[in-house]
């Protein structure tokens, strides 16, 4: 069966804590179980990780830069954070590693302050999603598939 790797990026491990009026109140344990369910239906294997740490973040793209490549791997569903925003280093990361990724934010990051307006990754994006809460992880895995499929 081939998998989708969802990766979240800094501060997301509060999701549910955090600042509830903008993300709400669903915790990432919630996001995992609503991703995995949304993979069943689709037929895919989920991979669910955070970090707060941009390396491991770049490790990741990398090693899934190879699985798509030994056809494993359809594509990432990326959360980055506040990386989104800042990080050179996670741009080059998914253009090097040349896998397709949906760049995904619970909140619309436009209608927020003006630092969060530019995006770093969405260059090396083939897609993004931005403002559907957490449904916007569903919407991403669908889109991977969708466009995997050559639909
Ligand atoms: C976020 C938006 C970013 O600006 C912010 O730094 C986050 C979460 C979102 O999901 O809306 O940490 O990516």
């Amino acid at each position: 069966m081939s998998s989708i790797l969802i990766l979240n990026g800094p501060n997301l491990n509060l999701l549910g804590t955090r600042e509830p009026a903008v993300y709400g109140l669903t915790t990432l344990d919630d996001v995992r179980a609503l991703c995995e369910d949304t993979g069943r239906q689709l037929g895919l294997k989920v991979d669910f990780r955070q970090s707060n740490h941009e390396g491991v973040l770049i490790d990741w793209i990398h090693d899934a830069g190879a699985a798509h490549r030994a056809g494993t791997l359809l594509g990432v569903v990326f959360n980055a954070g506040a990386y989104t925003h800042t990080s050179v280093a996670l741009h080059d990361a998914i253009k090097g590693a040349g896998v397709p990724l949906v760049e995904l934010h619970i909140s619309n990051v436009h209608a927020r302050e003006p630092f969060r307006h530019h995006s770093y990754l969405s260059p090396a994006a083939v897609g993004i999603v931005a403002g559907f809460g957490i449904d916007g992880y569903v919407l991403a895995m669908q889109g991977l598939a969708r466009r995997a499929s050559g639909a």
